[in-house]
Parts: C-alpha cells; structure tokens; sequence
C-alpha cells in the first residue's frame, strides 16, 4: 500500500466563518451585518434561518477549543465580524467585540493551535452597505484601517492574516445572481465590486504591513478546475475558455498585474471604473495564496455539461473529483509565479445521520478528504508548494443561502440543543494529523 507522508511541520487545521458559526448576532455591542439584514429578510434563506445563533460560538468558544484539542489541529481557519469590532464599519471601537477575538486567540495560544484569521469573510457592516458597500471605493479605505487595528490588537500573537475570502463570490454571488448578501443582480455593480474588493486588498495589504512587518499576509481564492467534456479541440479550447472566464479575473491582477483580457469583453459596458495606480496596488507581493477548492466544471462547446455518468455527487450537487484538484494545483504553479500555497477550504456536505448508537456515520465524507489529502500529496510531488491544509468545516454550520440544510462539519451540531459529536471523518482526520501520513 502507497504511503503518503506529510511534510512535519505541514499546517493542519479546519476552518469557520464569523457568521456561519457565531451567532450573538445583535450582543454586546455588535452592530448589524449584511447578512443579518439579508437573512432577516424573509425568503433570502432556506426555511429563514438566520445565524443569530448559528453554532452559538459566541458563548462556547472555549468548548469548540476543546473539540479542536480532540482533534489535534495544528491550526484554526476563522473570520472576525467586522460589525462585532466596528459596529458602524468605522469610528467608535466596540471593546467587547475586540475582547471575545482576544480571548479566541489567546485560548488558541494556549491550546498551541496556529490562529489563522480572514479579516473579511462576507458579513460587511450594513452601515456601509447603506453607503453604497463595496461599489463605493470608501469602503475600501475603511477596511484598510479596520485591518490595521485588528493587527494592532492581535499582531503579536496572529501571524497568519487573510484579507478577503472567496472575492468573486462575494462580488457576483452577492450583486450578480443574488443569491448572498446584499442580494442585488446588477452587472454593474457586480463588476465595481470585484474591482474594488481587489483595491481593498492592496490598501490592508499595505495597512497589515505598515501596522506589522512580521505578518504572513495572503488571499484566499476559490477555484473550479475546468476540465474539457471530451479530448476534441473544440471541447478543450471551451474549457481553457471557462477558466479564463471565472478563475482568473483575481488571479491575473493579483499575479500578474492586469486583468485578463477576456474579462474587458464580458464586463463590456459594466467596465469598472479603475483609478491610475490600482493595478500595483493590487499586485503587492504575497507571502501566501489560500486557496478553496470543492469541485470543478466540465465544459464542453454547448457550455456546462452538469451530470457526469459514474461521477458522485455532494449535498450541494458538487461533483466529487480529486484528481482535478492535483491538475488545478499544477496549473496554477505553472502559469503564475505564486508564493506558498494553503488549501484554505475543503471539504463536503453529505447527509448524515445519527446512528442508534449517538455516532456519525460518514464514509463518503471520510473519503472525499483522504482522496484530496492525496492527491495534494501528489501535486507536491509535482513541484507544487503546499504548506498546510483547513478543511471545511470544524462543525456543521449556516450554509449561507441553503441555512442549516447542508452539513461539512468534520464535528455534529445538534442545533437544538448546540450538542457537538465528532463524526468518523473527524475522529479519522484526528488520526492523519497524529501520524501525519496516509496509508501503511
Ligand atoms: C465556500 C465558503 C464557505 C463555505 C463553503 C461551503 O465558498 O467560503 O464559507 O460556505 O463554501
């Protein structure tokens, strides 16, 4: 049997989001988000659940340090909620907002698990939505100090910091299609945005740096290999197509300092506006790229071939394929000259059930990890520079539009009674992490 060993200081971890898991939506202070606006609205959200108490991590952080103990995590993945901090997006500090990420991270330094923290994981204070959001570039300047007072406040013990997570969704799930926060389906918008979310990075890039020279300081980018339906030319150029087309409108400024020339042609007249300047600011130099990785396209000449025969599909209608997760990596490596690559997100949403015996029985997710965890090993072995790796997610939690339908968590939430289980893939993950390896 193949051996896969790891490297030994590789960065194991799992990953949350404020909103997904903390509930304590409107306490001590917080001031309201888009998405407490946007899940408040009734038929935003599956069933109008909400995450006004979510996981309730607000209250029992020191319990979920315990589960990551029990897992052996050598790091955490988590976002600040930015309205937590600044309930107005600027101006007047909520101190006890900044008190809970303060004990959060203390707790983590006690328990010897690596903080790693996304400044912006889609909740924007809805007083800035109110002033136009992110089409409006003064949010971009805002953010830029709110990134430096977080750092500021946990620099010294917070080495790993990520501006944004996932821009394109929150750009053109947020303001195209409409299915996120603030839910608009404007083009226009959706363009602006994406533009600006890259102009924010720049400034917190600079911001982080200016507070901080010590930091790791990176982006966390989701990507869909898009891999050809057949071998036929045409089917091959329509997937290198697709990929131009959704992965590299933040790759190429972010690595190369420009926008893909094929974004000019389908923005066509929802161009952003972009200022003299922007495209430096916005390719700085890196010391890291996340990256999300859940499933791929198959494209052919007629577009989206959606139902692969003999492919396995999630909860989510994901199909289930490592290996394009292996080419993805080794694409990347090739075509870009990046900095150390994490896989900030993985992970699958499956039905679980509870057995009669009080255990979560979920092979397929079990699976699904040690088939990417491979063939991430194998993309090392490319040449790829992997460093470390959070699966999706620590506990079940809010999945945005789909609420609590869907279920990723390596642990069980009992969302009646906030009862965490560890499921067969935690207790199976806890294992890797402890012998660093898979197989023999
Ligand atoms: C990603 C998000 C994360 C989670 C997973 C399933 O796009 O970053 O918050 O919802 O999908």
């Amino acid at each position: 049997m193949t051996v896969y060993k790891f490297p030994h200081n590789f960065l194991w971890g799992a990953a949350t989001a404020s909103y997904q898991i903390e509930g304590a939506w409107n306490e001590d202070g917080k001031g309201e988000s888009i998405w407490d606006r946007f899940s408040h609205t009734p038929g935003k959200v599956t069933e109008g659940n909400t995450g006004d108490i979510a996981c309730d991590h607000y209250h029992r952080y020191p319990e979920d340090i315990a589960l990551m103990r029990q897992l052996g995590l050598k790091a955490y993945r988590f976002s600040i909620a930015w309205a937590r901090v600044l309930p107005g997006g600027r101006g007047p500090i909520n101190p006890h907002g900044l008190d809970f990420y303060d004990r959060l991270v203390d707790a983590l330094c006690a328990a010897n698990i690596e903080p790693f923290l996304t400044l912006y994981h889609w909740d924007l204070p809805q007083v800035l939505q109110d002033e136009g959001g992110w089409e409006n570039r003064n949010t971009c300047h805002a953010f830029a100090d709110y990134s430096a007072l977080m750092v500021k406040r946990l620099g010294d013990r917070v080495k790993y910091w990520t501006t944004f997570n996932e821009p394109s969704v929150a750009a053109f799930i947020g303001n195209l299609t409409g299915e996120h926060a603030p839910g608009y389906r404007d083009p226009k918008i959706a363009y602006q945005v994406a533009h600006n979310l890259m102009v924010a990075h720049g400034l917190a890039v600079q911001a982080i740096r200016g507070a901080n020279s010590n930091l790791e300081t990176g982006i966390v980018l989701n990507l869909w290999m898009a891999d050809p339906a057949t071998s036929s030319p045409e089917d091959v150029a329509a997937a290198e197509a697709a990929w131009e087309r959704d992965e590299t409108l933040f790759l190429d400024p972010l690595f190369k300092g420009h926008y893909p020339t094929g974004a000019y042609q389908l923005a066509g007249g929802n161009m952003p506006k972009i200022l003299d300047g922007d495209m430096a600011l916005i390719a700085q130099e890196l010391d890291f790229v996340g990256i999300n990785y859940y499933s791929r396209n198959v494209i052919g000449v007629k577009g989206k071939v959606n139902t692969i025969p003999g492919s396995e599909y999630t909860e989510m209608g994901w199909e289930v394929c490592a290996p394009a997760l292996r080419r993805m990596l080794v694409k990347i490596n090739n075509n870009y000259s990046l900095p150390p690559i994490y896989i900030t997100e993985n992970g699958s949403s499956f039905k679980d059930e509870v057995s009669a015996d009080g255990r979560i029985h979920d092979p397929r997710r079990l699976d699904y990890l040690k088939n990417h965890f491979i063939q991430t090993h194998l993309a090392m072995q490319d040449g790829v520079d992997v460093r470390g790796y959070m699966v999706w997610s620590l506990l079940d939690n809010f999945e945005w539009g789909h609420g609590f339908s869907k279920r990723f968590g390596l642990t069980h939430v009992d969302y009646k009674t906030q009862k965490r289980t560890v499921k067969d893939s935690g207790e199976w993950y806890a294992e890797l992490i402890r012998t660093n390896k898979i197989g023999g």
